[in-house]
């Protein structure tokens, strides 16, 4: 087993010279321990030297990070995972480049966090490396409830509140990938809410499912949030919140026997519900023909490329959150305890992602004792991390606020 000392960087940032990466090293440079000891990797020394460069422009007392030349084979893999503490990997599509890096670095025990948004990639890592992996606001409220009113949580539901941002070439790249290899059938199996969860649920109150004007017009209306359409992120956004539940169940960080989330996007009234959701099948209709894909690969940023960075400073991130408190099927209050959450980032969704890989990576590599820690590894959701990672997001600007608040039902349609 290779130990600490064996392996000369904490962290390295694999992929740097892409989009996401490039966005994550600046974060890197700027934000993070002047003494960690950190890497950028790639295939194309003359794209990092370039790199380093520029990092030196926008912080030129801070040592540069180590650069590493590696190719995407198995044998320069094995090394690169065993030269550092933690791998940061921005490389994608995740299901054509990732799946040895993962492997390796479970293999020889290097803590690894990912950029990915595919959830076949990260079925497929679950099955071969046991557990799971990935991002959400919703430990905020859950351990909001816990605190605040000593009691778990049941239903959970999250929107985009307002968002300002764009797709990366390489982002597209990635969805495209998933299309061109699995089915519609294929895709649906691999989302299905507890397919990341260590275990399965057994209610104490049996989930409600979508009503049926839900279903056929989109229409549904939740206190505090508004009136609410389908996230095409939401099946692994899901999937991934319900695995934390998994992994945190029997420990004192628990969500609750009945915990159930779901995810949304805001929309301005009943009209505009009606309107997305037709819009959103219809799109995702046209999205599921090779000829309509092709087209966009042609016709969008190529990977590697996005909208310039100076012209997304201005763009803007923000959630907001509902989970119910879970008050068990005989003891009702009067009326239903809630804790309300609002997650506000004021740059580029992009930078959201640098931000949160970065903290994590931070987190994962300078302390031990966060739930992450305890569990002892295995593949794990960011929200193991726990208060120590959203005091983190908080310090890379990422505002995060929890209130308590009484109503009657806030789930109506
Ligand atoms: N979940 C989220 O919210 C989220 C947010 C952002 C990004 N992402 C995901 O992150 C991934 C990266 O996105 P991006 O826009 O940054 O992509 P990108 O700009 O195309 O960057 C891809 C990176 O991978 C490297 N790479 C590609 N093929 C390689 C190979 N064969 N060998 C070695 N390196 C290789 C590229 O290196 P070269 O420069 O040498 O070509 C580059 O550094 C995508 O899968 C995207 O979906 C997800």
């Amino acid at each position: 087993m290779v130990t600490k000392a064996d392996r000369t960087h904490e962290v390295l940032l694999w992929g740097a010279t892409g989009y996401t990466g490039k966005i994550t090293a600046e974060y890197i440079n700027k934000n993070l321990p002047l003494d960690l000891n950190w890497a950028i990797a790639g295939r194309d020394r003359k794209k990092l030297e370039s790199l380093n460069e520029h990092l030196k422009t926008l912080n030129p007392t801070r040592p540069l990070p180590a650069i590493e030349i590696f190719r995407l084979k198995e044998e320069d893999l094995n090394i690169l995972t065993r030269k550092t503490q933690l791998v940061i990997s921005t490389v994608g599509p995740f299901q054509l480049y990732g799946s040895d890096l993962f492997r390796l670095c479970a293999q020889n025990g290097t803590h690894y966090v990912d950029s990915t948004g595919e959830s076949p990639f990260v079925g497929d890592m679950i099955k071969a490396n046991d557990d799971l992996a990935r991002k959400n606001g919703s430990i905020v409220a859950v351990s909001h409830n816990r605190r605040i009113f000593d009691a778990p949580t049941r239903r959970v539901d999250v929107s985009i509140h307002s968002l300002k941002g764009s797709v990366s070439g390489g982002t597209l790249s990635s969805f495209i990938n998933a299309f061109n290899r699995y089915s519609f059938a294929q895709l649906y199996a691999i989302h299905a809410p507890y397919s990341f969860s260590p275990k399965k649920p057994t209610p104490t109150e049996p989930i409600k499912s979508s009503s049926l004007w839900i279903k056929l017009f989109g229409l549904l209306y939740i206190r505090n949030l508004g009136w609410l359409g389908y996230q095409s992120q939401s099946p692994i956004d899901r999937a991934i919140v319900h695995s934390t539940w998994g992994l945190l169940d029997g420990t004192s960080e628990r969500y609750g026997d009945s915990f159930d989330w779901h995810a949304w996007v805001r929309l301005w009234g009943p009209i505009a519900a009606i309107f997305w959701h037709f819009t959103l099948w219809s799109l995702t209709a046209l999205f599921s023909l090779r000829p309509v894909r092709w087209l966009l690969s042609k016709i969008w940023y190529k990977p590697g490329n996005g909208v310039a960075a100076d012209k997304i400073q201005k763009n803007w991130l923000e959630y907001r959150t509902v989970a119910n408190v879970d008050d068990g099927p005989t003891q009702k209050p009067a009326k239903k305890r809630k804790s309300v959450a609002r997650l506000r980032f004021d740059s580029d969704p992009y930078f959201f992602t640098g931000v949160t890989l970065a903290e994590a990576a931070k987190i994962i590599v300078r302390r031990n004792d966060t739930q992450a820690h305890q569990l002892g590894g295995g593949v794990l959701t960011p929200a193991t991390l726990g208060d120590s990672y959203v005091a983190a997001l908080k310090e890379g600007g990422v505002t995060i606020e929890v209130k308590s608040a009484e109503g009657k039902e806030t789930v109506k349609w």
